[in-house]
């Protein structure tokens, strides 16, 4: 465990398993830029900005205003020693597809999307720091044989098909017909791809840095908000029936606090060399897990896959962009 103070950017970071963290983090002394959509709420969630505690306002649903945040941060020109990559969304149920403020499919353009173009422009801060890392919370869903993968139709993104028509897909792997849990379980090996390729550029560029993807569990507060909010709107009765089932008859969930402080051993570890890992948080049984190095799925190995994904992403940025007119 690292004794000195780090320099830490987090997504996600004003509810649930990322705001345990940062409370956490902040208890412990680190240094904070917290990317988030609402200030307000976030000052009132983790206090108000210090020395300690910078908050951007930045909805990860619109690429200009991440895109505006990075160069802020670019222009300050001081290390980062931590990307905590850990926002994410899902509105499993809902049969309508949402959009980004680019026309982008949400759950893709917040939970991937807009987590690779804040590496990608601001990896020359975290290389200024001499032991950087980057952490990404991903999940088990990615994988069609584990628990929650097998329930539902499974992650896959076929050949990327959805990307052909740059934006207005449903689905990355090209189908019309949208389903949102599977657009969840897809962003989510999205995440484990770009994760893969990122470590790939970097040893070309001989820049060796931990990339930390991990899967927290089946997290379900007790709270109004939380993971599961927009799905509750969708269907109220069934989420409340899933979380009862699910938390208090089978004890299968593991709560906000152990996620939070699992995030933040991640943050904090010195023996993770640099490279890929993914790190889950396996049911052994009722009310046990345990946090292990674990295979990711097959096509979340899949190189070249990780390689066309990160690629026609960043042709997705690109376009994106300048068709908002933002330079990059
Ligand atoms: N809960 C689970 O069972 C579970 C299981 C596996 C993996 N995960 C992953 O764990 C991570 C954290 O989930 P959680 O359970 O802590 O969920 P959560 O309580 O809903 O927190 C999600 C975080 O993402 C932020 N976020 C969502 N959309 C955003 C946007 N457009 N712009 C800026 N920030 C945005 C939220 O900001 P606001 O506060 O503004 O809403 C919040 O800080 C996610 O990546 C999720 O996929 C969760």
């Amino acid at each position: 465990m690292r004794a000195t103070s780090m320099r830490i950017l987090m997504t996600g970071a004003t509810s649930g398993i990322g705001l345990d963290a940062a409370r956490r983090l902040l208890a412990e002394g680190h240094e904070l830029i917290v990317l988030c959509r609402d200030p307000e709420r976030a000052t009132q969630r983790l206090g108000e900005a210090t020395d300690k505690l910078q908050l951007l306002q930045t909805d990860l649903a619109d690429l200009t205003e991440v895109h505006e945040s990075c160069r802020r941060l670019l222009r300050l020109n001081q290390e980062l020693d931590a990307m905590v990559l850990n926002a994410g969304l899902q509105y499993a149920g809902d049969k309508r597809p949402r959009f980004s403020a680019q026309g982008i499919e949400l759950t893709f353009a917040v939970n991937h999307l807009s987590h690779q173009h804040i590496v990608n422009q601001l990896l020359p801060l975290m290389t200024l720091s001499n032991n950087g890392r980057i952490v990404i919370t991903a999940s088990e869903v990615h994988n069609p044989t584990s628990g929650g993968g097998r329930v539902g139709k499974p992650a896959s993104l076929g050949s990327l098909h959805g990307l052909n028509n740059e934006r207005g897909f449903v689905m990355v792997d090209g189908s019309t017909s949208f389903d949102a849990d599977k657009a969840y379980k897809d962003s989510k090996l999205c995440n484990l791809l770009f994760a893969r390729q990122l470590v790939t550029k970097l040893n070309q560029n001989q820049t060796a840095i931990p990339v930390i993807t991990w899967s927290p569990g089946l997290v379900i507060p007790r709270s109004s908000d939380g993971f599961f909010r927009y799905s509750r709107q969708i269907n109220p009765l069934g989420q409340l029936l899933f979380a009862f089932v699910a938390r208090d008859l089978l004890r299968l969930t593991v709560s906000v606090e152990s996620a939070g402080e699992l995030l933040v051993g991640l943050i904090s570890r010195d023996d993770l060399g640099p490279g890929f890992h993914y790190l889950n948080n396996t049911l052994k049984g009722p009310g046990q897990h345990q946090f292990l190095d674990t295979q990711t799925s097959p096509e979340a190995s899949d190189q070249s896959l990780a390689k066309d994904l990160f690629e026609r992403s960043d042709e997705l940025i690109r376009m994106a962009l300048k068709e908002s007119n933002t330079e990059i």
